[in-house]
């Protein structure tokens, strides 16, 4: 098979690493990819926005399967675009099309959804320009804290949890009045507040049947603790000590299921992953949102674990055959711990060169690639995320333990990283 992904973080970086083990991988590009992808196939020098390009590669190349990474060229319809050609009518996409990519790519759908399924999720309400005042009275008599969401996508930054109603107006003003977000915060949802513990689990499904993979718990904030803001995401585990069996039976019945029922339903064509981002509340989940891809880093702890053939299971899903497949997981821990550049998520310098990559001890740990570009010849840092250091272990402690070894024979100026991925569970 001839494969092209899109994409140049660390989950690419852990789907390329997986891909090109498969027998059934003869070719894999990446497009743009990053330092380490170009070490499981070729780089190409386009981006995942630049649809003729990727169009005119995948009918020049034959490419048979396409693995979309990130969220941006779905929701922008990469796959109509593709699948809507009759010179690519044979070609195999992972990654739902535009419609049914609102999921992700707008707030309100997904709650919409969420309530004509019946999914346990926060009370909310939706407003414009044009309801604007009557937004102002439902925050003014609304429980604190309550959480405001941009519709659209913000780059991970359009949810704002507000801890009293002045600080609450003041965002809805900046989020409706003054377009914080641009286009998309000219709708925004106001959402209960939910308290509990923070969830990831991911299917992969071809619109008809899924197979859930191994869940993970990622950690967003960037200081130790859970202090300071967000991230992108500072590293994750799986699996995740308190998803028992009973848990994970409830996440199925009443998450999963109604919702690859419900697409099927609403006629919405799916074929890719599913990222539930779920709050566990007194044992009962609660959906706080859909992603149509898979989670960054939670890609780096999940496909480490699983052991089936990668492309396999991509074959089956483009074949709506996924009723024939049964997932097989590494039963030890996995837990990866992300590298950043000083300053971020704010600003940071790039093109630091990063030294000691090749010493990591492949026995027990991976590194991933996340932000990395080859300058003269050099590895040099070309993201805020540098790259993550995954390690398996008997135990959550075990495999942070590892990786807080592994790491530090890994150096660029401003490196920074944090030491406590797990904490709950040591
Ligand atoms: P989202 O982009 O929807 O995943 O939101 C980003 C983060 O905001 C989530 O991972 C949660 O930590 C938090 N969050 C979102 N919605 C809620 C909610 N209703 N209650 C509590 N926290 C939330
Ligand atoms: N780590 C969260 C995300 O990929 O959205």
């Amino acid at each position: 098979m001839r494969i092209l992904l899109l994409g140049s973080g660390g989950r690419e970086h852990a789907l390329a690493f997986k891909l090109s083990q498969s027998p059934l991988c003869d070719s894999l590009f990446i497009a743009p990819g990053n330092a380490g992808t170009a070490q499981c196939g070729t780089n190409l020098d386009f981006g995942v926005l630049d649809f003729d390009s990727i169009k005119t590669f995948c009918v020049d190349e034959k490419i048979d399967l396409l693995i979309v990474g990130p969220e941006e060229p779905l929701v922008k319809g990469i796959t109509d675009h593709l699948t809507s050609d009759p010179a690519l009518k044979n070609i195999q996409v992972i990654g739902p099309g535009k419609d049914a990519a609102r999921l992700e790519g707008s707030k309100a759908f997904a709650k919409g959804f969420m309530m004509r399924h019946n999914i346990p999720t926060a009370s909310y309400k939706e407003f414009t320009l044009e309801n604007y005042q009557e937004g102002v009275s439902y925050l003014q008599t609304h429980s604190m804290p309550v959480v405001l969401k941009a519709d659209g996508l913000a780059a991970g930054k359009g949810v704002v949890i507000c801890e009293n109603h002045l600080e609450a107006i003041a965002e809805f003003d900046l989020m409706i009045q003054r377009a914080k977000f641009g286009e998309a915060s000219k709708r925004v949802v106001v959402e209960q507040f939910l308290n509990g513990i923070e969830i990831s689990v991911f299917v992969l499904t071809d619109g008809k049947n899924y197979v859930l993979l191994p869940e993970a718990k990622d950690y967003k904030r960037i200081g130790e603790g859970d202090a300071g803001p967000n991230t992108g995401g500072m590293g994750a585990i799986s699996p995740v000590p308190f998803a028992d069996k009973t848990l994970m039976k409830k996440i199925e019945q009443k998450v999963i299921k109604p919702t690859v029922e419900g697409l099927k339903m609403e006629g919405l064509e799916y074929c890719g992953f599913i990222f539930f981002g779920l709050m566990i509340t007194d044992n009962e989940p609660y959906m706080i949102e859909y992603n149509c891809r898979m989670g960054d880093p939670e890609t780096e702890v999940v496909i480490p674990r699983l052991k089936n053939d990668l492309v396999e299971l991509f074959t089956a899903a483009a074949k709506q055959q996924l009723d024939k497949i049964t997932i097989e997981t590494d039963a030890r821990t996995a837990c990866t711990i992300v590298a950043v550049s000083g300053g971020y998520p704010g600003e940071y310098k790039k093109e630091y060169e990063i030294k000691g990559m090749n010493e990591i001890n492949p026995a027990d740990s991976i590194l991933f690639h996340m932000g990395t570009t080859v300058q003269g010849g050099k590895v040099v840092t070309n993201g805020g995320r540098v790259f993550c250091l995954t390690s398996y272990g008997k135990s959550v402690f075990d495999a942070v333990e590892i990786s807080k070894e592994e790491i530090e024979k890994v150096s660029f100026t401003g490196m920074e990283y944090r030491r406590d991925i797990g904490f709950e569970f040591n």
